[in-house]
């Protein structure tokens, strides 16, 4: 799929933005804080709804303004048009209804209610300095690199991911409401029904997490190895409610299931049973640590906490790695998200980089450029003579595009 043009309303620095662009490689440049990486933010939340670098929808609307709408006319990769806008509005706004913010999803001219439809239509992939953030920050930032790069391959489990969220606010109210010694048998009812159904939510999550994690695994340790030349071995470990994962490994091992769950996928009653053995284990964990949350109003126990580890010959990278290290890391995350996107999407996903390819070396310039064969590729940067040879390595890059990026105001060399 490729980007025909973008269309930019009220969206950071941006009051207006209609952009023709080309369909091979396009480069803006520009000095700091222009709007380099609003552009190519704009880029990315209209094809993925939040951005990347601010979890506040907020922040991106232009300020002193109520709304922002990002819009993208693409063409898959059969030659068909698509059409997306993705858009917040303030409570302020006009548009919004009864006082509350809202979102704007619109495909093909036609509103989507469901986040869940939006999310899958365009992939795009944005290498960016946050990605450090994965590795050496709190287990949010892994957290978000994971549940992002599941929904975008399997859409549904945005909904599950909701549907746990929603359980959890409405048991963590309950908790809030308990008065210190008012735990009544009432009480207790209420909480075994939030428990019984988180934990069946948990396991539904946890069963789609735990797979995915080995396959970045396995994908990112292939992508650092050949960056780093293979002295060090990269992996992830998938961390969750304490017990699981060993009574997942036992199951799949116990019944040679470890490749169906991995590759075509478990039958329904094998599904059902793991699914039940799982969903045991975490309301037994839930129940273990109940009057402790009564107490601290807090669910001290679940998915919510999940973390994968990420790995450098069996240390833990957040504690011990080097920022070169941690780097190389992200970035062998980052490939990896791509080829499973690729692995399990049909169209060709679209490719930013915002600032980094300057920063790299050239082993990790051609790994990149490697990955990056036959797609779309948006790169900001602040010197346009610093992107360098490399680049004429991409397929059709004799094409590339060069934007000049001034207070919000983009010139395409003629
Ligand atoms: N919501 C917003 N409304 C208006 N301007 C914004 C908003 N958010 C950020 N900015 C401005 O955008 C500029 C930074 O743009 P950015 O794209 O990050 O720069 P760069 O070209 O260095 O990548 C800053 O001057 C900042 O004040
Ligand atoms: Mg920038």
């Amino acid at each position: 799929m490729f980007i025909r043009s973008i269309h930019l309303e009220n969206f950071r620095n941006y009051g207006r933005l209609d952009l023709d662009v080309g369909p091979s490689v396009n480069i803006f440049y520009g000095n700091n804080a222009q709007g380099k990486t609003n552009l190519v933010e704009g880029i990315y939340v209209a094809s993925s709804i939040t951005s990347h670098r601010t979890s506040k929808d907020s922040d991106l609307i232009k300020f002193g303004e109520n709304e922002y709408k990002a819009g993208l006319d693409l063409t898959d990769d059969d030659g068909s048009d698509v059409h997306l806008v993705s858009g917040y509005y303030s409570e302020k706004s006009s548009m919004s209804r009864s006082g509350r913010p809202g979102r704007i999803l619109i495909a093909d001219n036609a509103p989507v209610d469901k986040i869940s439809d939006y999310i899958g239509i365009c992939n795009i992939v944005i290498f960016a300095p946050e990605d450090l953030n994965i590795v050496k920050n709190a287990p949010a930032f892994r957290r978000k690199f994971l549940n992002t790069l599941i929904s975008k391959v399997s859409p549904s489990y945005f909904n599950l991911l909701t549907n746990y969220s929603r359980l959890l606010a409405q048991k963590n109210a309950l908790l809030k409401s308990i008065k210190p010694n008012s735990k009544s048998d009432l009480t207790d009812q209420q909480l075994d029904f939030w428990d019984f159904s988180l934990a069946e939510s948990s396991a539904e999550i946890i069963l789609k997490r735990y797979r995915f994690a080995k396959l970045i695994s396995d994908t990112a340790s292939k992508h650092h190895g050949s960056i780093s030349g293979g002295k060090e071995n990269l992996s992830i470990e998938y961390n969750t409610v304490f017990g699981v994962v060993g009574a997942l490994e036992t199951f799949l091992t116990k019944n040679s299931k470890y490749d169906d769950y991995m590759g075509k996928g478990l039958s329904e009653g094998d599904y059902g049973c793991i699914k039940g053995i799982i969903s045991d284990l975490v309301l037994a964990k839930l129940k273990s640590v109940r009057n402790y949350d009564i107490e601290k109003h807090i669910s001290s126990i679940g998915i919510h906490r999940d973390d994968i580890l990420i790995k450098l010959d069996d240390l833990e990278m957040k504690k011990f790695s080097s920022q070169g290290q941690q780097r190389t890391a992200a970035l062998a995350l980052k490939l990896s998200e791509l080829e499973i996107i690729k692995m399990f999407v049909s169209s060709t996903p679209i490719l930013i980089l915002d600032d980094v390819f300057s920063e790299l070396d050239k082993t990790r310039r051609l790994s990149l450029v490697q990955a990056m064969k036959g797609a779309q590729i948006f790169i900001t940067c602040t010197d346009k003579n610093m992107i360098g040879e490399e680049i004429d390595a991409i397929e059709g890059a004799n094409k590339t595009e060069f934007y000049k990026v001034d207070g919000g105001i983009i010139t395409k060399e003629a």
